[in-house]
């Protein structure tokens, strides 16, 4: 009965992980998968994670009982106070919905899933950015929503289609979901400037819009918490009801325990229960309780004032205090190998302008290389990242930068 099954093509970005671990090359680079990978290349395991872990492990009172179906309180709250921030009046007035998610793609699920079962007949469209994540596309086909794209990447400028994306809110059915990236966006690390974004919100407040949060970067696209939960806590104090996507994959580097939290604002605290309701039957007939490792740890850390602060410190005044915090070690780390790329194509004098790569932030960058390029890449110098030219800057390092550029520059001349 099923030999009509057809053969799916592989995951665009986990395919890459894969061909990577079989590529016997010793020069061999990945670029492909969003995690975090230190100086030597290795994945690296948050201090402060280790801090938690070994705190969980003498925990006498902790054992493998069931969570709520909403997750672990402490948790959850935690995970409203980063997403809105400590003195958020959605929080007092109890207007959120929160529950612990698989990861970013749990919560994105339980978004979409939600708004085909409860918002109008649930039959309203979604708008995804051109270019979005893979998976994106993949999570709202799977609720059958209409789905559509909005301009977001300006090709020849490298930066933000603003007007683009402004008409394309413009001409909508009012009401209309649109799916944004609250920070660090992916693929393109382009993100709308605080003006930009009063811009978006005035088109989508008059049209009615509904906004979809997904941040799966807090922290991690400037090192700064606030700065990249703006759009977020905007969007909140225009008083927007809205969903907001957490993921703790990138900045605790808790990839394979999928830790997340989604959030719902409503307009009081009576919906927002209601929802809540109605969000724990889905997670029941889905996943029954959330995981409880990962967000025990991401709850260790968010509510020990040391612990928080080792991970994050909002105001540093010496050079070795950043050092030694988790979140401000990664992204740094990550400008630092911008600019690097960016001198190596200077001194190279590689064809073309590169000063996206410095302007982008987050993980990725979009580096303008074509699908040709990239095949090369990976063909002759083992240098694996997405066919849309994608790179995750994380698997930049010391040792490799250089291969990447010439590697690039050689590539772009041929
Ligand atoms: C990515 O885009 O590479 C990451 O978000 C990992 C994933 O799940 O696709």
């Amino acid at each position: 009965a099923f030999e009509a099954v057809e053969l799916a093509p592989p995951d665009v970005i986990f395919e890459i992980t894969a061909a990577y671990d079989a590529d016997q090359s010793t020069n061999k680079v990945n670029l492909g998968v969003g995690a975090y990978r230190d100086d030597s290349g290795k994945p690296w395991v948050l201090p402060v994670v280790k801090k938690a872990d070994a705190i969980l492990r003498d925990d006498k009172s902790l054992d493998h009982e069931y969570l709520p179906i909403a997750g672990l309180p402490s948790f959850t709250e935690a995970s409203a106070r980063l997403a809105f921030g400590g003195d958020s009046v959605a929080i007092k007035e109890h207007r959120i919905a929160s529950l612990q998610s698989i990861s970013g793609t749990g919560a994105n699920h339980l978004g979409a899933l939600f708004m085909s079962k409860f918002y109008k007949d649930g039959k309203t469209p979604c708008y995804l950015s051109n270019p979005t994540w893979a998976n994106h596309k993949q999570i709202w086909n799977n609720v059958s929503v209409p789905l559509f794209d909005y301009p977001y990447f300006h090709t020849k400028t490298r930066g933000l289609d603003i007007d683009g994306l402004l008409s394309a809110m413009e001409s909508a059915a009012d009401g209309s979901i649109f799916l944004l990236h609250g920070c660090a966006h992916n693929p393109t690390g382009v993100d709308p400037t605080q003006d930009q974004w009063v811009k978006i919100a005035d088109v989508m407040e008059r049209k009615r819009h509904f906004p979809f949060l997904d941040v799966a970067y807090q922290g991690f696209a400037s090192g700064d918490l606030d700065k990249d939960g703006w759009a977020i806590q905007y969007f909140v104090e225009r008083g927007f009801e809205l969903i907001v996507c957490q993921s703790y994959a990138k900045n605790f580097g808790l990839y394979g325990e999928r830790v997340g939290c989604f959030h719902f604002v409503s307009k009081n605290a009576e919906t927002a229960k209601k929802i809540k309701s109605q969000i724990e039957i889905l997670q029941r007939s889905e996943i029954s309780n959330p995981p409880a490792y990962g967000a025990r740890i991401v709850s260790t850390v968010l509510n020990d004032k040391a612990l928080f602060n080792e991970w994050y410190l909002e105001s540093y005044a010496f050079e070795f205090r950043y050092r030694c915090q988790n979140l401000r070690e990664m992204s740094h780390r990550i400008i630092d190998m911008r600019q690097k790329l960016f001198n190596h194509f200077q001194k190279l004098g590689t064809p073309g302008t590169w000063n996206h790569i410095t302007d982008q932030i987050g993980m990725f960058s979009f580096t303008g290389l074509n699908g040709l390029q990239v095949k090369k890449l990976r063909a002759e110098f083992h240098i694996y990242m997405t066919q849309n030219g994608r790179i995750s800057m994380a698997g930049l390092n010391s040792s490799n930068v250089e291969y990447f550029a010439k590697a690039v520059d050689q590539v772009i001349r041929e």
